[in-house]
């Protein structure tokens, strides 16, 4: 029988826990923390406080529902970063304990890596399609948007990055000013659909390479509100859906103009989404439509693999586990991680 892995996310506010055999997904429990929404963002010592509680009944879950018990398992993926220290700290010890108590190996994973290897989960009763090696995969969430050339499961090279925000920031910040609940992504995507998307025009940045630039546009989108707010106070109440549509559709713009130069630029074919933005709709669709245009296969990550979750860091660790890749027990998490 394959090899049995607990994967444990905890790197933001969802805490995450799932067990993988081989590449195929047995569970995948997510503890989503409501108590940050009234703050309209993460509180980091909050976030940590709510890890802790969790912990423990999320892992239980997990291995219960896998239909395992805890001495089936062959090692234990955590995340080591990038994220919230606190957070991080929560996972990175619970797994030392249990790989302590079980006397098995423990795989440290990015959580950048894993975002982009939920790709490569299978499910029970159905496999998945995969991108094939070399592919381009276009990472976008609340805290990173770049674009990562993938040469192999543990080979990953970032050929363009984000030099101030994030996509999900932008769409966060934006919705923030529109007064909309945190997170605003996924509340930007529901308006943008009954809305125009040609109906604003917002600045676009100009970056060198495959980079990024998002705060451009956000002060662009603030300083426009500002102005129209002046002249009619319920600007943003009229127009909802309409700001929404059209702050969607340039940030889909600015992340596939890039993505579509490094597509060309390393002749490659294979491109993926991954990440909290790629549940995004609009994004989706027009990745899809682009790809029919240029010859791709695209590859959107089911939505369930989308936002933060332990899956993705299982299959990591598996990939890990088997180039015998095992964190030393003195491991500890890092908040940011330069590659
Ligand atoms: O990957 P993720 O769960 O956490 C990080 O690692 O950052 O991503 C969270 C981000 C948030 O900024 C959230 O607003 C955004 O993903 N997001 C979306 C959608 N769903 C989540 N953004 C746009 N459209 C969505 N449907
Ligand atoms: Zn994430």
């Amino acid at each position: 029988m394959d090899i049995t892995i607990l994967g444990i996310e905890s790197s933001c506010d969802d805490t995450s826990a799932a067990v993988i055999r081989g590449r195929t997904l047995l569970s995948n429990v997510i503890a989503s923390q409501d108590v940050h929404r009234k703050y309209g963002g993460v509180i980091p010592e909050l976030a940590s406080r709510a890890h802790q509680q969790n912990i423990i009944p999320v892992v239980d879950t997990a291995i219960r529902e896998a239909g395992i018990e805890l001495k089936d398992l062959d090692g234990i993926a955590f995340t080591r970063g990038p994220g919230l220290l606190g957070s991080l700290m929560v996972g990175v010890s619970f797994a030392k304990g249990l790989s302590l108590s079980l006397d098995i190996p423990m795989m440290d994973v990015n959580h950048l890596q894993g975002h982009i290897s939920s790709h490569f989960i299978d499910l029970p009763d159905r496999q998945l399609a995969h991108p094939r090696f070399p592919f381009l995969c276009l990472l976008v969430s609340g805290g990173h948007s770049q674009i990562v050339l993938v040469k192999d499961y543990g080979e990953m090279e970032i050929v363009g990055t984000t030099i101030d925000d994030a996509a999900g920031e932008a769409f966060d910040k934006c919705a923030k000013v529109m007064g909309l609940p945190y997170p605003g992504g996924p509340v930007i995507d529901k308006l943008a659909k009954e809305g125009n998307p040609k109906r604003f025009k917002f600045a676009k940045p100009s970056v060198d390479g495959f980079n990024y630039s998002f705060s451009g546009l956000k002060t662009s989108f603030l300083y426009f509100l500002r102005d129209e707010m002046r002249e009619n106070p319920n600007f943003i109440g009229e127009n909802k859906a309409d700001l929404c549509a059209s702050l969607q559709s340039t940030i889909i713009e600015i992340l596939l103009n890039k993505l579509v130069r490094a597509a060309r630029h390393y002749d490659i074919r294979d491109i993926a989404i991954a990440g909290g933005v790629s549940a995004n709709s609009g994004l989706r669709r027009a990745i899809v439509e682009e790809g029919v245009r240029r010859g791709w296969n695209t590859f959107l990550p089911e939505f369930k693999f989308t936002t933060d979750n332990a899956a993705m860091i299982a299959v990591t660790g598996y990939f890990k586990y088997q180039r015998g890749e095992f964190a030393p027990m003195d491991v500890v998490p890092v908040a940011r991680i330069s590659r």
